[in-house]
């Protein structure tokens, strides 16, 4: 008789035979910063998900270290917007200011920074609006590049354009290039869906649009195949990092990405997927250990990075050594 149950036997044999591992060196860990000072406040809409001002980043830091963390995403949040995200590129900006901040502290861990507008827009979209209430891709492209190359000059490892302008990841590489930045990579996130799971984070990030939606530049969640147009699409235009995003709901596109495409993928773990979990278990209605296998789901779809905000917790459950 086939026995499969053999090598269940008990957690070393389990553990022998595992056919996805985990490690804290998959994870990016997102971290939101504010203007002020001595700030860390915890995000109402997603528990144990903090805001820091400049000033507590020093600690902050020291603790993602000593997780095993190696590589964060930065996020800005501000109140300076305008028409044209201005606060998104100058030099002493949110981002930029905590960018050389971080890179005082500890020089090894890599930096990534969301390259977008809607923190800096007054209207809380991703680029440019036209007369008739149009989101302006060409227009945009001008100012998105403006803010990659701001984080890159500040010091940023790679620069992460989550807008989903057509042909922003040309321009970014060409603006980047042209300035010099020749080994600051782009992880572009190549197939953003327009979802409802990103509740959560416009909440902390104060960027949700003040009309509309974002359906004309965010892909339809129905759509399969045109993700991995999008994911050619930017790799032709010199992406070095593809993304997926969200994650949970979307394991089918990591599957399919991870098989065609030859470039690393990562997927993100967003916002709303982690709150759901996150006050599940507070509630005690899963347990903790539910982390755990849905983290592990998206590796076993195919995603080489996971950018979650659950990094820290995932120390808890891996063999670091
Ligand atoms: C900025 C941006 C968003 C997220 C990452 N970058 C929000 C959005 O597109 O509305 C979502 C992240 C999350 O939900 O965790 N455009």
């Amino acid at each position: 008789m086939r026995r499969p149950r053999r090598l269940r036997k008990n957690n070393s044999i389990r553990s022998l035979v595992r056919e996805t591992r985990l490690s804290m060196k998959d994870f990016v860990y997102p971290i939101f910063v504010v203007e002020g000072e001595k700030i860390k406040r915890e995000i109402k809409s997603m528990p144990g998900v903090y805001h820091f001002s400049i000033d507590k980043l020093k600690e902050e830091v020291e603790e993602i270290v000593n997780c095993g963390i190696k590589s964060i995403m930065i996020f800005g949040v501000t109140k300076d917007k305008d028409w044209c995200a201005s606060s998104g590129f100058k030099d002493d900006g949110i981002v930029q200011r905590a960018i050389r901040e971080i890179k005082k502290v500890n020089k090894e861990l890599v930096i990534i920074t969301d390259v977008c507008m809607c923190e800096y827009t007054d209207h809380g979209h991703c680029g440019i609006i036209d007369n008739n209430g149009y989101v302006d891709n060409d227009k945009s492209l001008k100012f998105l590049s403006k803010i990659a190359l701001s984080h890159a000059i500040a010091g940023a490892d790679m620069v992460a354009p989550s807008d989903m302008m057509d042909g922003r990841v040309r321009a970014i590489r060409e603006t980047l290039d042209k300035n010099g930045y020749v080994n600051v990579g782009i992880m572009a996130y190549s197939a953003k869906y327009a979802s409802n799971f990103y509740g959560p984070f416009r909440e902390a990030a104060e960027s949700a649009p003040s009309f509309g939606d974002r359906k004309t530049y965010q892909m339809d969640s129905s759509n399969y195949k045109e993700a991995m147009l999008e994911c050619e699409y930017d790799i032709q235009e010199g992406a070095d990092i593809i993304m997926i995003k969200p994650a949970l709901s979307y394991l089918d596109v990591i599957k399919g990405a991870s098989e065609i495409f030859d470039v690393p993928l990562a997927a993100y773990n967003v916002s709303g997927e982690y709150s759901m979990l996150k006050l599940a278990v507070k509630k005690g209605l899963l347990k903790e250990d539910v982390i755990y296998e849905s983290i592990m789901s998206i590796k076993r779809a195919g995603a080489n990075i996971i950018i979650t905000y659950f990094a820290k917790d995932m120390a808890k459950y891996i063999d670091r050594y």
